[in-house]
């Protein structure tokens, strides 16, 4: 894939100073509507958010046309029912008329929820949606582009020119290319807007008039913040989401917020309406370090549709310094300077007051390469105080092309998510292993999906409601030894071929490094730089971009441990951005070798600090915050995605940490996507790691999520206990530590097992909460463990509990907020042991022949 053909090019429009913003108070209060309608629904009700829905029917021109049914499923990832599992299905051409003031530029937003309606199939719905004289879709496939984006919904988001007539018809209509095609929709907005796209003058090259278009929203961000519902927003109703899933490579900066003390006060030219209050609040920065920034760019990627002109708007406010000259920075669109030496103070003359900026550039059509680039870097030559720069928001907007056209093509799902779901469709559990492949969070090319996934709805509003401890920490981490996520020489002969099978979404985030830059990062890979070893090979520490510290894990070219791992984890990983997971930064394939590379956790791995080391010893409350961390990251691979992510190789040397002590979940080379709809389960052939095995696995070969849990339970009383899951040394009892812990548990006597550096730290009520909620997770039914989201959940009490022991009081609605899936599971304990060295990656039949102890049950 060649990433430099893009050509383009790049302009700068509109000025901030004299924007023409047309103020929606200036019309009259009868010229605003706002129809929000869920389809097919006779009763409406209100969303998650508390929006209201009303019922569509009397917007329809004719109603006896259509149909009105129910999803048969519902998504655990679907937001809230209304207006989703609702719809109204056209078999022919029809339309809805809306009474709108001709005055008004309008939002128009459709939401899709592809699912069984009836005995309807949604991959056989094609359809266009027109209106306003504007082509919104066309040939659409809202099943194809949901499976591209690994989104159970999707909504698309249109600001229409005013319709002169005061009459907006939209309409839906099957494509006429596919047999038994049907149209439907879920949800629609149709919302009244001031004109924020006033016109302006495209500097240098020709004239573009953004007041005289139509425009579709492709991306919303708030930039270092977090999710804003569309009824926080400032009157716009529009849904703002993270930034971090688009940002390239291994600089993340740093995200910071406003103090308290700082007022944001809008200049009469900014109006509020134009971005809320907790956009301009939060940012991203470079980071405290001038020499490494002016070492790179913070840099965001996104895909778009080819031969259509976009906005990229700026949303800037500057509240951290407050003299002119102290922070100046370029912009690149596109890889192409639209504005040079912006100084936030210069423009906006003081600290805390927002200004927008709005870029224009075309993309063109160069196969594979439909991307926007955004990046940001420091003024070297204008000499700032810092070295840094700053972002607060960002929107990138498609216009009508001079069809009127607003439509892109179907994105294309990767080959891999392809495959991966036929694995789990149709394969025996033996064909399952040839199929190595996992989607995961695998994305398709063109995203011209709006507005991010549900990934980033859920994870965000969990970080908003858990974590608002907001900056990323930018210490990363080495892979330690772990169990193969590697490569194969066999089916990659070099350069020209790599990567084809990678998304290009993966791809474009994921960084590709010259093998050049490898050698020279670990001294040519220096024995001295070795600091983990593995079945795939060695982990390196190394250094990229100067200074930039990382892992470096090398596959040895004599493993035979499969080149879809390699991939597997590349995919996983470039899409999974979270706190709690660790972050691949870039890989490299070239003569044969495939290198991955991640972010340089400085405190290595659970386990080594827990025993059979030389390193300080954790308090109890750093193990509990260690445990709560990679329960997040595990949560959030549950239930994050629409495909539920299952690790598959949960244990104490897969969770690292890093300097400040974070705990990120790694090594996703063996991770499956989970069970999608009426499945309940992937046939697999069971791999893992022994002393963390569900029996349950082992027993049916069933992989659910809940095999996570049960080894996250025994991680959970590693940290208690400060033992290996397995320890052959031991009396045969004692030998399993699931076991071993459990029947201690069942006995009342696990104080006596728990690490004698903790005895008399824990309280009674915290280390009964976690033994718990540990013996729980081992529980041998999966259906009796707990969810990852409820062990977060009792986790996060104990900590409460070791902390205030008598006034724990857990703010029971915000976790609940956080956790919708809540399965509160009955108790049963049982004993299962396998016995191994326990880090060994297992096949089917190494697993039986290696189980020494298989208890009955
Ligand atoms: C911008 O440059 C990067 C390399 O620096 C390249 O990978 C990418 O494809 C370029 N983007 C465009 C849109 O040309
Ligand atoms: C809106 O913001 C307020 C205050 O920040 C917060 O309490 C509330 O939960 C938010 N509402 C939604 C729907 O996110
Ligand atoms: C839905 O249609 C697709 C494509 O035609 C087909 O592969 C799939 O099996 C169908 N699903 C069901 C449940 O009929
Ligand atoms: C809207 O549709 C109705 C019925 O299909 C039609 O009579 C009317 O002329 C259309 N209006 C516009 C502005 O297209
Ligand atoms: C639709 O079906 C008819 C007969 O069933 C077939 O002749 C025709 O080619 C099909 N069209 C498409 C677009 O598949
Ligand atoms: C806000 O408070 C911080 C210290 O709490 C101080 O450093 C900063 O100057 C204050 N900013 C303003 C605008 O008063
Ligand atoms: C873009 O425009 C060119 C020239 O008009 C055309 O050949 C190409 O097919 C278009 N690409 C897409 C994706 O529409
Ligand atoms: C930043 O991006 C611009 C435009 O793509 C490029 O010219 C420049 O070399 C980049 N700088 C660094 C340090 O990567
Ligand atoms: C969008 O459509 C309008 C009306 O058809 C047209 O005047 C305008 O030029 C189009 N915009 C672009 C960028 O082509
Ligand atoms: C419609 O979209 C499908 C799926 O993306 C694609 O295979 C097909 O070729 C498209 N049809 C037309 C007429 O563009």
């Amino acid at each position: 894939m060649n990433l430099d053909s893009h050509v383009l090019f790049c302009l700068v429009f509109f000025s901030f100073v004299v924007n023409p913003v047309h103020v929606l108070s200036g019309s009259s209060e009868s010229d605003s509507v706002s129809f929000i309608l869920s389809c097919g629904d006779s009763s409406g009700g209100a969303d998650a958010d508390g929006r209201k829905w009303v019922p569509d029917t009397k917007f329809l021109a004719s109603p006896g046309k259509s149909i009105s049914a129910t999803a048969q499923l519902q998504d655990p990832s679907l937001p809230s029912p209304v207006p989703y599992m609702s719809a109204r299905i056209f078999t022919s051409e029809s339309t809805y008329q809306f009474s709108v003031s001709p005055k008004n530029r309008l939002w128009v937003r459709l939401h899709f929820y592809p699912s069984f309606y009836s005995a309807l199939n949604a991959s056989d719905s094609f359809f266009s949606v027109t209106a306003g004289g504007f082509t919104l879709l066309n040939n659409f496939s809202a099943s194809t582009t949901a499976q591209a984006l690994t989104q159970a919904y999707i909504i698309k988001d249109f600001s229409l020119m005013p319709p002169e007539s005061g009459h907006l018809n939209i309409t839906f209509k099957p494509s006429p290319n596919h047999n038994g095609s049907y149209a439907f929709i879920n949800g629609i907005e149709v919302i009244s807007m001031p004109d924020i796209f006033g016109s302006a003058t495209m500097v240098g090259y020709s004239d573009l008039d953004a007041a005289g278009s139509s425009l579709q929203t492709m991306y919303r961000l708030n930039v270092g913040g977090q999710y804003i519902a569309a009824n926080n927003d400032s009157g716009l109703s529009r849904t703002w989401y993270d930034d971090s899933p688009y940002l390239y490579g291994a600089a993340f900066g740093v995200t910071s917020e406003a103090d308290s003390n700082v007022t944001i006060q809008y200049p009469s030219h900014v109006p509020e309406y134009i971005a809320p209050v907790d956009v301009y609040r939060t940012a991203r920065t470079m980071g405290p370090d001038p020499k490494i920034n002016q070492n790179y760019n913070l840099t965001w990627v996104f895909q778009v549709d080819a031969n259509f002109t976009y906005i990229v708007r700026f949303h800037f406010c500057e509240f951290l310094l407050s003299k002119i000259n102290q922070r100046v920075f370029d912009i690149y669109v596109n890889n192409q300077t639209a504005q040079p030496a912006a100084d936030l103070i210069a423009w906006a003359e003081s600290e805390g007051v927002p200004v927008y900026k709005d870029f224009a550039v075309f993309v063109k059509d160069e196969p594979g390469d439909e991307q926007l680039w955004v990046a940001l870097h420091p003024s070297v030559s204008m000499k700032p105080e810092f070295y840094d720069a700053i972002l607060n928001g960002l929107e990138i907007f498609k216009l009508n092309d001079s069809n009127g056209n607003l439509a892109g093509p179907n994105p294309v799902p990767s080959p891999m998510l392809v495959k991966a779901e036929e694995t789990r469709n149709f394969a025996s559990p033996e064909s399952s292993d040839n199929a190595q492949v996992i989607g995961g969070i695998a994305g398709g090319a063109a995203g011209l999906v709006v507005v991010v996934a549900v990934v980033a709805v859920i994870a965000f509003r969990r970080k908003k409601m858990l974590d608002r401890s907001g900056s990323r920490t930018s210490g990363w981490l080495p892979v330690h030894g772990s169990s193969g996520t590697t490569a194969s020489k066999s089916t990659i002969s070099g350069k020209s071929t790599a990567s084809s099978h990678l998304s290009s979404m993966a791809a474009a985030l994921c960084r590709h490094f010259t093998l050049a830059e490898m050698r020279h990062g670990t001294k040519n890979f220096d024995e001295s730089q070795v600091i983990g070893v593995g079945g795939f090979g060695k982990v390196y520490k190394g250094v990229v971009d100067g200074s930039t510290k990382v892992a470096i894990k090398r596959s040895n070219p004599s493993s035979e441990q499969g080149v879809h791992e390699f991939q597997t984890e590349i995919e996983m990983l470039s899409k999974l951005r979270h706190r709690h997971l660790v972050s691949l930064i870039g890989y490299c394939e070239e003569d044969n070798e495939m290198i991955l590379v991640y972010d340089y956790m400085a405190n290595g791995t659970l386990r080594e600090h827990l025993y059979k080391s030389d390193k300080p010893q954790l308090s109890w409350k750093q193990r509990l915050e260690i445990c709560i961390g990679a329960a997040r990251g595990l949560h959030y691979l549950h239930t994050g995605a629409k495909y539920t992510i299952i690790h598959r190789d949960v244990k104490t040397t897969n969770i690292l940490l890093d300097e400040k002590w974070v705990a990120k979940v790694s090594d996703f080379g063996l991770s499956k996507t989970g069970p999608e709809l009426n499945q309940t389960h992937v046939s697999t052939v069971v791999k893992g790691s022994f002393g963390y095995l569900d029996p349950e696995y082992f027993r049916r070969q069933q992989l659910t999520e809940k095999s996570d849990v049960y080894s996250f339970g025994v991680v959970l009383f590693e940290a208690l206990c400060a033992r290996p899951a397995l320890n052959p040394s031991l009396p045969k009892e004692q030998v399993s530590l699931a076991d071993w812990a459990l029947q201690c548990q069942k006995k009342g006597i696990l104080e006596e097992i728990i690490d004698p550096h903790l005895k008399g730290n824990i309280t009674p009520e915290c280390l009964m909460k976690f033994a718990e909620t540990a013996e729980k997770c081992l529980s041998d039914h999966g259906l009796e463990r707990p969810s990852m989201g409820d062990v977060l959940w009792n986790l996060e009490f104990a900590l409460q509990l070791q902390e205030k022991p008598q006034g724990a009081k857990i703010d029971v609605e915000k976790v609940n907020a956080d956790i919708n899936a809540m399965h509160r599971s009955m108790l049963s304990i049982d004993e299962e042991s396998a016995v191994s060295e326990d880090t060994e990656d297992l096949s089917t039949s190494e697993v039986f022949s290696h189980m020494v102890n298989p208890k009955g049950r």
